[in-house]
Order: C-alpha cells, then structure tokens, then sequence
C-alpha cells in the first residue's frame, strides 16, 4: 500500500496541465486550456483544463476530475496503478505503507504468485525457443498452425517437456517453494513428489490488464481424445477465470481506439487475428461469457461483435449467451462465419482485405439475426411463431435503454409481420413482471412506475456524474449548497446578530449549523461525505479544501467535487430570482442564504407531501386531526421560508 505521505506528494506535483497534455494537445483559452476530449469523439473542442484548481472536466461528455482521475480513465488503470505512473512521472519515490502481518501475509502471497507465474512464463518461453526438444515439438507445432515469431514472442507461448519433472525441478532449484508451485497450479503433488501440470504441452499465458501472467493454458500436440485438449491453471488468489478474457492486455488499446471489440472463443483464434493485424480481438476461452467479461469489455467499449462458427448447433448454443451482454446495455453484432470455419481457419486462410470486407459486409445487429434465425426454424408453424415472438421480445425486454427498445420493437414488427402494438403490450407484460419482482409485489409504487415505463430511463448511468432531470428530488437543491462549501466554504460573510450588529461567519458554518441545528441530513451518499468532512472541519478548527476533494481516493467524491468546481453557478437561478449583484460579497451572501432556505423548503415540502398521503389513507377521525395539525405546521414553515426566502431575496 502506498501511504499516505506519498500520495500527497504525488497528488501536490502532478500539474494536471502537465499530466493531460502527454495525451492530449491542449491551447490556452484565458485562465483555462482546452483540446479535443479523448474520451469521447468531438471535432470542436470541448475539454477543458483548469490549471488553478488542477482539474479537467469535458463539457462534451461530463468526464471531470484532477490527475489521477485523468490518468485512471485514460489508461484504464486502478487508483493505485495511476498513483504509481504518476510517481514515476514526477520521479517520486513510492513509500509503501506499512502493513498488518495478515495483509503482507497476503500480498506476499500474491506477489509470490505472481513471481512464480513469471518465472514459469519464462523458463516456457526458452525452452520454446532455445531447448531441442521445445524447437522440434512445440516450435514447429506452432509454425506448422502458421503462427510466425513475431506473434509467439509478443503472446510470450512456450511449452513444456515431456518429462513430467522438469519444471519442478528447475523451478525447485531456484528456490521457489512446493506450496507456491501448487497454489499456482504449475505443479500437483503426488506423493510428495511435484510433477509438472503442463508436461508435453505448448503453453499460452494469460495476462491480466496490466499485462501480469495470471495463467497459463496448455494445448496438448497429439489428436488424443482421450486426453483433454486444454489444461488450464485453477482458479487462485491470482486468476478468476470469468473475470478474464484472453488476450486483453494486448487488445485494450485497440478495442479503445476502433470502439468495438471482437469476441471469439479461444486462444488460437485471438492468435491469428492479431497477427493478421486485427487486434481489437479477445476471447471468453471456451466458457460462456460471463457479467464480469462483459463489464471488462465495457471499460474500452459499448460496441462488441460476436464471430460464431459456421455451423448451426454452434450458433443455437450461442444465442443463449448474448441476453447478457444486451443486459448490460452494449451494442452486440454477430458475424457468422463461412461453414467450417472458425476465426482462426478464416483469417489464416484468406488475404486480410478479404477479411475486414467479409467482417465489415456480415456484421448484423444481433436482435435482427436472432429473429431471422429462430423464424427460418418455425418455418410457417403458427404455435412454433408464437413461441418465437414471446422469445425475441423477451430479448428486447433485457435492453436497459427504452428508446433502443422501441427502436427494436419496431424493426421486429416487420420482420415477424405483427404490429407493433401487439409487440409492445407483449413487451410491457414482461417489463411489468419484472418490475414486480424487483420490489417485492409493492403494490403503490408499481402503480407510480408502471404509467412511465416505456420511458423508463437507462437503468445504466456510465458517467459518475448523476443528470440532473434523472436525480431524485432534492438532489440539485443538496448540490447547490455542496458547491458553495466546496467553493466558498471557508469564506466569510457578516450576518447581523440580535442587537444588530454584524458577526462574521464562515459559509461552511452557516449551512451546516443551520442544518444540523433542524436535524435536516443530506440523502445522497457522496454529497453527505463532503458535508461531513466541512462538519469535522468546523471542529477541529480547520476547514478542508477543494483538493482533498477532487483529490479523493473515493473516485464518486472526487468526479462530484470536480464537475461542481468546472460548472459555473446556474445563472439564469440568479436572474430569475432577479438577484441584483452588487457587491460580490452581498452576491454570495444573498446566494448562501437563499440556497439554504431553498434546500429546507424542499425537505418541508417533501415531508407535507408524505403527510397528505397519510390523510388520504385514513378514516380515523382522531388520526386525522393530529395529522391535519401537522400539514398546518409545516405550511407556516413553508410560508415562513418562502416569505424569508422573499427578503433574501430582495434584498
Ligand atoms: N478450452 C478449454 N479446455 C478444453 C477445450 C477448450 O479450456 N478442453 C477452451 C480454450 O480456451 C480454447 C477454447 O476453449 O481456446 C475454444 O475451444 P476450441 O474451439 O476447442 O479450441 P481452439 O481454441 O479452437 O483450439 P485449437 O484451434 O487449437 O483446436
Ligand atoms: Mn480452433
């Protein structure tokens, strides 16, 4: 772990216009700069860096944040990862943390692991090369399946021997120990004796992101179908088999720049597409795709086509796995391959123009090939049509956006040759089910949902940053007062006290004491951290800056702080409450205060609504009256607020 020491140094040296202009060309536009955002497509420039405040924030797709942030979303690293090529950047020495026994114990282990795995991927890897017996078996396995050097040493193959100790011993030799070599699953034991896993095999390691061995597979050389063709490496502290996908380490980049990744099924095809030159490629690795692939995909791309063999049991059993990845709200394309080929055969059997153009030509949305290929089945059977309709729209109903739905549904409508409306009555049976379930049969709030459903909005929100139209109430009122803390927390304003004398007061402590003095809390999360952290501030006598928030290792408080930092006050709230600015001080004053009153006035409003609820529900005279008392109190606070919110105001 990287302590605390360190990461402020780091944090305190990147300059963000530094760090974000290594990628991105950036102009000076007044006090900021601005380039073509790298993390959307845009012609016109609307990313901006903010050099005083050590952020960036693109206006265009919402992305926001300081250094770090910047670093974690373009390289796709951790925040560890990020701090580290940060502090090799500015050439600052990583002082590691020091650790509990339990976590060196475990990050011992890993990293043990990890050495072994490299050291294995190594050994392998000569012996290919440099060994008699590596060059005349695996080698020339490998050459005579048209893989040329290049792409065996960039995929770092490598086989092992066919004695079954050969590893083992070497490995033991130099000192790595029984337990590592079996966790690893390198070595079994067998009466303990460690003999190699992988024996006779040629080897292809699986990386992680990072480009770290986590594994390895081994293909056996005969055609022996009593023997398995694959032997993988268990599942370990290091390699968990459904959250890896083959070969993304050296695709990432790619399926980045082209916005799209290719899906296939097992290594030898990632091989050959990669060395034919189309590199956005990785592979599930023989089992179905899992959530956590497709979420890793996800991270470059929301575009994924999917290659299927030629043959049609194959493509049956593939259509079960896709709903998933639709779930997950990406684009899928399907091309199926010619008969008899698999993606590997295909591209190393045709010139690569013929390729891309077979690709580019077969690429189809993957709803549309699933009702053509169910409806080719069914044929002209009304029963088996029925069965198909119910299927594909239950597809549709996976799609987390409603306009993609829609969209869908229209299409179908022609393809199956039944209206639309039919479709979607179909389709909202199916959503309304879903739904139900979800909230356990509560009748009152289906009802609520239940008007709106096919405008429902994306259930997916990528960007951190939550829209405004899609929060739930309270939350921009919530927000205006975190801006000001953030902004002007340790600013101060005069308020005149009893006797009418002026008293001074930090922003910070305005709003919270008024706040906490009502008993009001924040709802959302991320806002509440910040709130608590001025609240601490407010005691212990020194207020936070913005940077320990946009610089915050919790990634939703340091998106929050930047774009609140990056976005101007809503002036069109200050002239439609027809503020007058006068002095900037009055300005900010007038703004805390009102800000303040505009937040309870919703919490007020909130709580009468909650109530006048209640009095519709019941009967009870004696409820009634204590419940109309209450709706009577909370319309005075209301009234008092607004005509307090009237003074402020004009002022
Ligand atoms: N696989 C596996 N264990 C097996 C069979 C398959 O782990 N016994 C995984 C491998 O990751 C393999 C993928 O499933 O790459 C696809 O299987 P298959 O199509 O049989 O293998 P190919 O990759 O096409 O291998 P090859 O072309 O070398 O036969
Ligand atoms: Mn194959």
């Amino acid at each position: 772990m990287i302590s605390k020491d360190t990461i402020s140094k780091i944090i305190d040296a990147a300059r963000i216009e530094d760090v974000v202009g290594d990628f991105v060309s950036l102009r000076r536009r007044g006090a900021n700069l601005v380039g073509v955002c790298p993390f959307h497509k845009e012609k016109t420039p609307s990313f901006s860096v903010n050099p005083a405040r050590n952020i960036f924030k693109c206006f265009g797709c919402g992305k926001a944040g300081d250094s770090v942030r910047f670093i974690m979303e373009h390289e796709h690293y951790s925040y560890p990862e990020a701090l580290r090529y940060l502090a090799k950047k500015y050439g600052i020495t990583i002082e590691e943390k020091e650790q509990t026994a339990e976590e060196i114990m475990a990050q011992n282990e890993r990293e043990r692991m990890f050495n072994v795995n490299t050291f294995a991927q190594t050994y392998f890897s000569d012996i290919l090369q440099n060994d008699n017996e590596g060059r005349s078996v695996g080698l020339e396995y490998f050459r005579e399946r048209g893989f040329r050097d290049a792409i065996i040493k960039k995929f770092q193959l490598g086989y092992c021997p066919e004695s079954r100790h050969a590893f083992a011993d070497y490995a033991t030799q130099h000192g790595y120990a029984a337990d590592i070599l079996v966790k690893t699953g390198l070595c079994g034991s067998y009466e303990n004796r460690l003999y190699d896993r992988y024996y006779g095999r040629v080897i292809f390691p699986i990386h992680n992101l990072t480009g770290k061995v986590i594994g390895f597979g081994g293909r056996i050389l005969s055609k022996d179908k009593t023997k398995a063709k694959y032997v993988n490496s268990p599942e370990s502290e290091i390699y968990n088999k459904s959250q890896t996908l083959y070969g993304i380490y050296f695709a990432k980049n790619e399926i980045s720049r082209l916005d799209n990744c290719i899906l296939v099924e097992g290594y030898a095809d990632v091989l050959s597409m990669h060395q034919a030159g189309i590199e956005n490629v990785v592979a599930s690795s023989g089992t179905s795709l899992t959530t956590e692939q497709i979420r890793l995909i996800s991270r470059y791309t929301k575009n994924v086509t999917v290659l299927y063999d030629g043959d049609s049991a194959g493509l049956h059993a593939a259509l079960r796995g896709t709903n998933m990845i639709l779930e997950e709200g990406m684009n899928v394309r399907v091309v199926v391959l010619p008969p008899d080929d698999d993606p590997d055969t295909f591209v190393q059997h045709n010139p690569i123009e013929y390729v891309t153009k077979y690709l580019t030509d077969n690429a189809k949305d993957f709803i549309g090939f699933k009702t053509n290929l169910l409806l080719k089945d069914a044929q002209n059977d009304p029963i088996k049509k029925a069965s198909v309709i119910k299927d594909i729209v239950e597809t549709i109903s996976v799609i987390p956006d409603a306009i993609y739905r829609a969209t869908y549904i229209k299409e179908c409508s022609r393809m199956l040759d039944v209206a639309e409306q039919t479709l979607m009555n179909e389709l909202n049976k199916i959503l309304r089910a879903k739904l139900r379930k979800q909230m356990g049969g509560n009748a009152v709030q289906e009802e609520q949902q239940n008007t709106d459903i096919i405008n429902e909005p994306k259930t997916q929100q990528q960007d951190l940053t939550p829209k405004e139209t899609e929060m739930p109430a309270g939350f921009y009122q919530e927000q205006e007062l975190v801006k000001l803390l953030l902004t002007h927390g340790s600013d101060t304003i005069e308020i005149e006290d009893e006797n009418g004398e002026p008293e001074p007061f930090t922003v910070a402590s305005l709003i919270i004491d008024d706040l906490k003095g009502d008993g009001l809390l924040f709802k959302n999360e991320t806002n509440k951290i910040i709130f608590d952290a001025f609240d601490r501030g407010l005691d212990e006598g020194v207020l936070p800056n913005a940077q320990t928030f946009t610089s915050n290792e919790n990634q939703e408080v340091a998106v929050l702080a930047a774009n609140l930092l990056s976005t101007p006050y809503r002036l069109d709230d200050w002239e439609r409450h027809r503020i007058v600015v006068k002095k900037e001080e009055d300005t900010l004053k007038q703004y805390v205060l009102s800000s303040i009153l505009r937040f309870k006035d919703m919490v007020v409003e909130e709580r009468r609504a909650a109530v006048v609820k209640e009095l519709q529900a019941t009967d009870d005279p004696d409820e009634q009256l204590i419940l109309l008392q209450k709706k009577k109190k909370l319309d005075d606070i209301r009234k008092r607020i607004n005509r307090d919110l009237g003074i402020v105001i004009a002022k």
